[in-house]
């Protein structure tokens, strides 16, 4: 397909809208508040917020930057601009970091259908043990593997829609009911008695906390976030039009993915302290276990309206990862169509029968396959690890090498800045950052923490 041919995004909303789409998911409203009741609170996000500022955004231009100007899938877009290099490896991890990530992350996504449907049922509300109920659920050796598969499934048929029909229509629609369930579930959270002391330990830092593993689990969890390191946003980029402002989405999307995170944070904390004997920092568990506690006893006395919120917040969860495997599939699905010369639609079905292949795996992870470790992680820990934690921020560090040093200036500057029509203020600081710190301060956050 030449590029003239190729297709693009419809408008500069739907542009925004669906990477936003990408980056807001289970990352912002089960990873990083499992993250934040980890790492003490207040203190985790404030360094996370300096890791979005200054390694992720400019590494989401370089991405939006390589793939506009590409206009190719991420394994082939270092091709086009490097030929004959070894860069295309960057490009071939993106690829492959999509299909491990999408094994995993469709695990925790069935999660998130089976809890809605048992919130719709009424199940989950009947429950009087939510330990057991997860854990029962969790460890089944059928009904995790099939609410992953049903997951990847939904995400096949909104891809196989294509751009502009599939993924911008959807995110068009899903984005902004998601915002408007957030901000519905803030105020509910709010409004509960206790809620005090919840927001206090998301304002309060304790700077005491921050130490080399606070600063890790930050960088990793932004980029996680933010779906930047591994090519999600270089291949909706490779959609995106000319007169797409490459600094305003990457500012937009940054700021709509870490509102949401925080959003998510407001929503779960002062519920949790307003049930006294629930912890901040149980983990993965936090939303599977402890917040359907809270919906159970804060709304003892009126419990349609503990059945509505819980309703919404897992309606909210599925929406806001479903927009997330889409991205994550269409890079594979890119690759496959593109340089296998596949219809769009066999390359689909082999990244959605792959995915779930390995999401069967990961899965089971909880149950048949628990006694399964690699250094002591489960399957579905270790792909966790080795994405988000090494192939994202290295994804991260070459990426910024790559725009930063090796690729034309003026390739920069032009896409940057679209002809030089726009006037850039911090372009020097943008490539500042790109050449020194970001490369750095990844590099020396990885060797303190992974090789100490
Ligand atoms: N950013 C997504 C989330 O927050 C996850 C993701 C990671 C999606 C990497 C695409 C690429 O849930």
């Amino acid at each position: 397909m030449s590029a003239n041919e190729r297709v693009n995004f419809g408008s500069k909303i739907g542009i925004i809208l669906a990477s936003a789409g990408s980056a807001v998911g289970l990352g912002n409203i089960w990873r990083f508040p499992c993250e934040v009741g980890e790492n003490g609170g207040a203190a985790f996000i404030l360094v996370y917020i300096l890791c979005v500022m200054f390694l992720g955004i400019p590494v989401m231009v370089s991405e939006f930057l390589i793939g506009r100007r590409s206009r190719a899938n991420t394994g082939g877009a270092y091709e086009v601009l490097a030929p004959g290099t070894q860069w295309k490896w960057v490009g071939m991890m993106g690829v492959t970091a999509a299909f491990l990530i999408l094994g995993y992350y469709g695990v925790v996504a069935g999660w998130t259908l089976e809890y809605m449907v048992a919130s719709a049922t009424g199940s989950l509300s009947e429950s009087k043990d939510y330990t057991l109920f997860f854990n029962d659920f969790v460890g089944s050796p059928w009904k995790p593997v099939l609410y992953m598969a049903a997951f990847i499934l939904l995400t096949h048929v909104v891809i196989v829609r294509g751009v502009k029909d599939g993924i911008e229509k959807f995110s068009k629609v899903m984005m902004p009911l998601l915002l408007l369930i957030i901000c519905v579930l803030v105020v509910c959270s709010f409004s509960m008695p206790g809620s005090s002391e919840g927001l206090a330990f998301l304002l309060r830092p304790d700077f005491s906390k921050v130490d080399g593993k606070v600063v890790l689990d930050a960088m990793g969890q932004a980029f996680f976030s933010m779906s930047v390191g591994m090519g999600c946003l270089c291949t909706y980029a490779s959609y995106f039009t000319r007169d797409a402002n490459l600094v305003k989405t990457a500012g937009s999307v940054a700021l709509i993915d870490t509102f949401v995170a925080v959003l998510a944070g407001f929503i779960i904390f002062p519920a949790v302290y307003s049930v006294p004997g629930l912890s901040p920092d149980a983990g993965p568990g936090l939303v599977f276990v402890t917040l359907p506690n809270v919906f159970q006893l804060a709304f003892k006395s009126v419990p349609w309206v503990g059945y509505i919120f819980s309703l919404m917040f897992y309606v909210l969860l599925v929406l806001a990862a479903l927009t997330s495997t889409i991205s994550l599939h269409e890079v594979a699905t890119a690759y496959l169509h593109e340089r296998f010369k596949l219809s769009r639609k066999k390359a689909a079905t082999v990244v959605t029968l792959v995915c779930m292949t390995l999401g069967v795996f990961c899965a089971l992870s909880f149950g048949l396959l628990n006694g399964i470790r690699l250094g002591g992680m489960t399957i579905f820990d270790l792909f966790d690890f080795v994405t988000a934690k090494l192939m994202l921020p290295l994804g991260g560090m070459f990426i910024s090498i790559f725009t930063g040093w090796y690729l034309d200036r003026r390739i920069v500057r032009e896409e940057v800045t679209d002809w030089g029509k726009l006037r850039i203020p911090f372009f020097g600081f943008y490539i500042f950052l790109l050449k020194f710190v970001a490369p750095v301060a990844i590099a020396s956050i990885f060797v303190n923490e992974l090789f100490k």
